[in-house]
């Protein structure tokens, strides 16, 4: 058994000014990464350009990650942070710009490769990162993990290279502005990879402490969630500090819980639909868990996941995320190609315990 978790994480009210000499720490020059709007809406990026000026280190700002981001915006990313010569990059936002500040920081960090190393399986540096999400969601503050859009290919994949945050600032009053449904979809996708970790080739008694812990905080708010959801109100509206600092232990938690074993096939099923129908990851992935749940083939460890999460059975867990999410229609023939596409794929079946077939995964739809 093993266990390797290197990245500092400070989680609690103020994290970003708390613990400023930690970023500051990072380096000389650093290159802020982040979307559009969110994080100047919930205050993020004012708390970092303001650690980082009392702390006299000078940053410039690519914000311009989208969802899903492609190669093509962490190469411009990093043209800038090559121009500027920066020596650390701050990640602020969801899964998106995290991820993306992981591969800016590698390209940065080796100026004459080209967009190949991004999937190449060679030992490379990467600059300094830290992270500071403002959604529950994908864990990236604490994983090794960077998923990108490959264009080309029509789908997303994690790049070749394990990059750590070095350190994770998380507060979760970053959380009290964003909608439901993203509230709602991020909180699956941590849902989801607490599952998918605990139901995995990669499980071992260590790292499914980080599941049971993150499962039993999923039931702790899983009503408040749905409440949410049924009076469709705006989260801040209708939910604790408490509930919003759950959701933040219960993300960082489940990225833990992924990086010892990975995903597995809900995630694996879940990028063509993102990609072809623009499904949001988190809403995509929890189509899947019903089906992941009910066929896979230790019955004790399903009901024990159930137990933690407080469900009955696979029918109860079922109707809850029926109702949490909504339903998405998947059109047969994508569906098909979809099925056809992870049974192909070695990689995506590997972190699945037993043998998989077309007609068992095909009824992973709902
Ligand atoms: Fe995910």
């Amino acid at each position: 058994m093993q266990i390797y978790m290197p990245t500092n994480v400070y989680s609690e009210d103020n994290c970003v000014m708390n613990h400023r000499k930690e970023l500051a720490a990072l380096g000389k020059k650093a290159l802020i990464v982040t979307g559009k709007h969110s994080s100047r809406i919930n205050g993020s990026l004012e708390d970092v350009e303001k650690a980082l000026q009392e702390e006299n280190i000078p940053f410039i700002l690519f914000d311009s990650i989208e969802e899903n981001p492609s190669i093509e915006t962490v190469m411009e990313a990093g043209e800038l942070g090559k121009r500027e010569q920066v020596d650390f990059v701050v990640g602020i936002g969801g899964g998106s710009p995290m991820d993306a500040a992981k591969a800016i920081a590698l390209m940065i960090a080796n100026p004459a490769m080209d967009e190949s190393i991004l999937y190449k399986n060679e030992k490379l540096p990467a600059l300094p990162v830290a992270e500071v999400p403002t959604t529950a969601g994908t864990g990236s503050e604490v994983t090794p993990y960077a998923i990108l859009t490959i264009h080309a290919r029509k789908t997303k994949q994690s790049i070749s290279h394990k990059i750590y945050p070095d350190l994770a600032l998380i507060d979760s009053r970053y959380l009290k502005t964003a909608g439901l449904d993203t509230l709602v979809d991020t909180a699956v996708d941590a849902l989801a990879h607490l599952l998918e970790s605990y139901l995995n080739t990669n499980a071992n008694s260590y790292n499914r402490m980080y599941s049971e812990k993150g499962l039993s905080l999923f039931a702790e708010i899983r009503e408040e969630l749905l409440s949410c959801r049924r009076q469709g109100e705006k989260p801040a509206q209708t939910l604790s500090d408490r509930v919003f600092g759950t959701l933040m232990q219960l993300a960082a938690t489940a990225g833990m819980a992924i990086t010892h074993t990975g995903t597995s096939l809900p995630h694996g099923l879940s990028y063509t639909l993102t990609y072809e129908m623009q499904v949001p990851h988190g809403k995509a992935v929890g189509i899947f868990l019903p089906g992941f749940l009910k066929y896979y083939q230790n019955k004790d460890e399903v009901q024990f996941v159930l137990d933690q999460m407080g469900f009955a059975s696979v029918e109860d867990f079922t109707e809850y995320l029926d109702e949490l999410l909504g339903k998405v229609e998947i059109p047969e023939g994508l569906w098909i190609e979809d099925v056809k596409s992870i049974m192909a794929n070695k990689a995506k079946l590997k972190n699945y315990p037993f043998e998989m077939d077309k007609t068992t995964l095909y009824a992973f739809r709902r």
